[in-house]
């Protein structure tokens, strides 16, 4: 076994979409490709974390040397995380859809010739973590969540960490124009209870490994949290 600075620590990382069925060939989903959820559980590892990474179905495989966890739907992330704790730090990146079809149907939906098309309803997808920042003794010593924004970034992301109970919250800027959706740069803003801190444009790798090299501070030195 190896040394490195998170050597011990049982890391939690969560990435990619849910998928939320519709019927049993279509679902909805939100975009994501798990690149930066995937770059993130690599340095980790990197830094010689135990590295748990629950994934829904991403375009990007998972890495190499970390237990890898795969689910389709929000509820089942849920499950795969609160399966994986206790750890010492949690990084929440999957982007979770908000809702799932209630009235998901059993066999494939039929159009039935009538021209009218089948209503869906929605029902709220549980938040994995606002959830994790709850659980109270099971609690990561380190929580960290992400905020993609197209407007008023640091705002938006200010009051989401608050109101998720999280330490710090990763946020970036999604709107069309940055090409950050999907491509392989990021510019984030790490928003803690220190203020905000914004990076530079960078490779997703990049912000990974200084993502990780932060979480290692924070984990062996608590007063940098
Ligand atoms: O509220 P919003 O979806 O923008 O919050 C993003 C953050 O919350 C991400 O860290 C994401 O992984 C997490 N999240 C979650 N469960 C949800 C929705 C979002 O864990 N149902």
């Amino acid at each position: 076994l190896g040394g490195g600075r998170l050597a011990g620590k049982r890391i939690l990382v969560t990435s990619g979409p849910t998928h939320e069925p519709i019927d049993p060939v279509r679902y909805i989903a939100n975009r994501s490709s798990g690149a930066q959820g995937t770059a993130i559980a690599a340095a980790l590892r990197d830094l010689g974390a135990k590295v748990v990474f629950v994934t829904g179905p991403a375009d990007v495989p998972p890495p190499q040397g970390v237990e890898v966890v795969k689910v389709q739907t929000a509820r089942e992330m849920l499950e795969a995380v609160q399966a994986a704790l206790p750890a010492d730090a949690a990084v929440m990146a999957a982007a979770v859809a908000d809702w799932r079809v209630a009235n998901a149907a059993g066999s494939k939906m039929k159009k039935d010739g009538s021209g009218k098309a089948p209503g869906l309803e929605f029902a709220e997808n549980p938040d994995i973590l606002a959830t994790v920042s709850k659980s109270g003794d099971k609690r990561p010593g380190l929580v960290v969540g992400f905020a993609a924004e197209t407007d008023n970034v640091i705002e938006y992301a200010t009051a989401k960490r608050l109101r998720k109970g999280c330490d710090w919250i990763v946020a970036n800027d999604v709107s069309p124009a940055t090409g950050i959706m999907g491509g392989s740069s990021n510019a984030v803003t790490i928003i803690s209870d220190q203020g905000a801190e914004s990076w530079p444009m960078m490779g997703k790798d990049e912000v990974a490994r200084r993502l990780a090299a932060r979480i290692a501070g924070a984990l062996t030195e608590p007063s940098v949290k």
